[in-house]
């Protein structure tokens, strides 16, 4: 059963509200008892509290205002929402989304991205920015991340700001999702690693979902369900293989169903088509990696005389062998039925490795215009195989 329109919305709300990245929201077509009122604003605001919301009730002929701290902020907007306001635009630092009611009593959320990045104006002085996850959480300080004082330690702040930038991210992905909301969902995290962001994962959605880690590296999975069990994370586990071979059909009796989020972070070079293709064949409806060490095609590379001059240097060569990698993952993806989004999700200033690449299935697969223009895209730059394509069945064309 999808997600009901306006709950997908309000998620959207709780987790801009929770992570500090409200830019503004807007309720408007009042149909409540108060004939004077329009509109309600509502902005971020700091005030010597903290962090609060401040509310602007535009009536006819004069504003009330009141400042609300998060949890009575959502208390207050959450019976408004569809009715005493039919519509409301929601407006973050990466997203934009607007929730109508229509005269039938229907709704619609269309989600788009923030037409430019905006970060959220505060009022008065900087405040501190409220993470999803809490600093002070034991699983942080567990796997090295955190002090005892709950702040990263020393050589760890790139990875904290990873860590709280990418369960921002995801609760994002997650309310545009068109996920199950009868029963826990399932999320896959492929080449998990020291688990950092599988536990963001956890931890984000609590019993709302069964977590499940890969990863090649048998002493990381031994450490990881040591960590998940020393802090009493009952529905995550990790399980030590190959992303290629790992069968999904084949994991404990406890989880029965096939990944509807699967997320593969800094999985090496093909890992990430290996993890995309599972994805898909056992029909997740959310995709969410970020690739690593783009390797495959660089050999490939054969320079349209165009461009032969620049890739000559082999940082060009690197360069550009990335870009056509990710580009095609990004093109299979849609050929394959998914919404795509290509973003950085932490400024390079932090960290190099920080292309995501995000797929929502919205779409029948096979496209044949789509799939033209990946085999000209592919030919340009003299690509015969990738592995993506390879999983997908997808032959990349015909060489002369
Ligand atoms: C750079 S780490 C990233 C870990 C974690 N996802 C993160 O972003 O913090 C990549 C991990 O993927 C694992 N890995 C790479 N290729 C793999 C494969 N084919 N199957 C399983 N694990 C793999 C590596 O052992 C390593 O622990």
């Amino acid at each position: 059963m999808p997600a009901p329109t306006r709950d997908r919305f309000l998620d959207l709300l709780r987790a801009a509200i929770r992570a500090g990245t409200l830019v503004k929201l807007t309720l408007g077509k009042h149909r409540g008892t108060d004939a004077t009122l329009r509109n309600l604003f509502v902005r971020p605001v700091a005030l010597k509290s903290g962090p609060h919301f401040a509310f602007v009730w535009r009536h006819a002929t004069r504003d009330v205002t009141k400042n609300l701290a998060a949890d009575a902020a959502l208390a207050a907007l959450e019976p408004l929402l569809g009715a005493d306001f039919l519509d409301a635009h929601l407006f973050t630092a990466t997203q934009s989304a607007q929730f109508e009611t229509q005269p039938d009593g229907r709704a619609r959320l269309k989600v788009g991205q923030a037409p430019d990045p905006i970060s959220p104006k505060v009022r008065t002085h900087d405040r501190a920015k409220s993470h999803l996850i809490p600093a002070d959480a034991p699983w942080l300080r567990a796997l090295g991340v955190t002090n005892d004082r709950g702040q990263p330690r020393e050589g760890m702040a790139d990875k904290y700001r990873q860590i709280q930038k990418f369960a921002e991210l995801l609760s994002h992905l997650l309310a545009e999702a068109d996920l199950p909301v009868d029963r826990p969902l399932s999320v896959s995290d492929m080449g998990s690693g020291k688990g950092y962001l599988t536990f963001a994962v956890a931890a984000l959605l609590g019993d709302r979902a069964t977590i499940h880690g890969v990863e090649a590296r048998a002493e990381l999975v031994d450490l990881c369900n040591r960590v998940a069990r020393d802090n009493n994370f009952a529905h995550l586990s990790f399980t030590a293989g190959r992303i290629a071979s790992f069968e999904i059909a084949n994991r404990e009796p406890e989880i029965v169903n096939p990944p509807d989020v699967l997320i593969a972070l800094h999985a090496c070079d093909t890992a990430t088509d290996d993890a995309l293709a599972k994805g898909i064949a056992t029909g997740a409806k959310l995709l969410v990696v970020a690739p690593c060490c783009q390797k495959e095609l660089r050999p490939q590379l054969t320079a349209p005389p165009v461009l032969a001059d620049a890739l000559r240097h082999g940082i060009f060569q690197e360069r550009t062998a990335e870009f056509v990698t990710d580009a095609l993952r990004a093109m299979l993806l849609e050929w394959a039925g998914y919404k795509t989004k290509v973003f950085e999700f932490i400024s390079t200033e932090h960290t190099a490795k920080n292309l995501m690449i995000a797929g929502i299935k919205s779409h029948p697969p096979g496209d044949p215009t789509q799939a033209a223009r990946l085999r000209e895209f592919a030919m340009f730059y003299g690509i015969r195989t990738q592995q993506l394509a390879a999983h997908l069945g997808f032959s990349l064309g015909q060489f002369p």
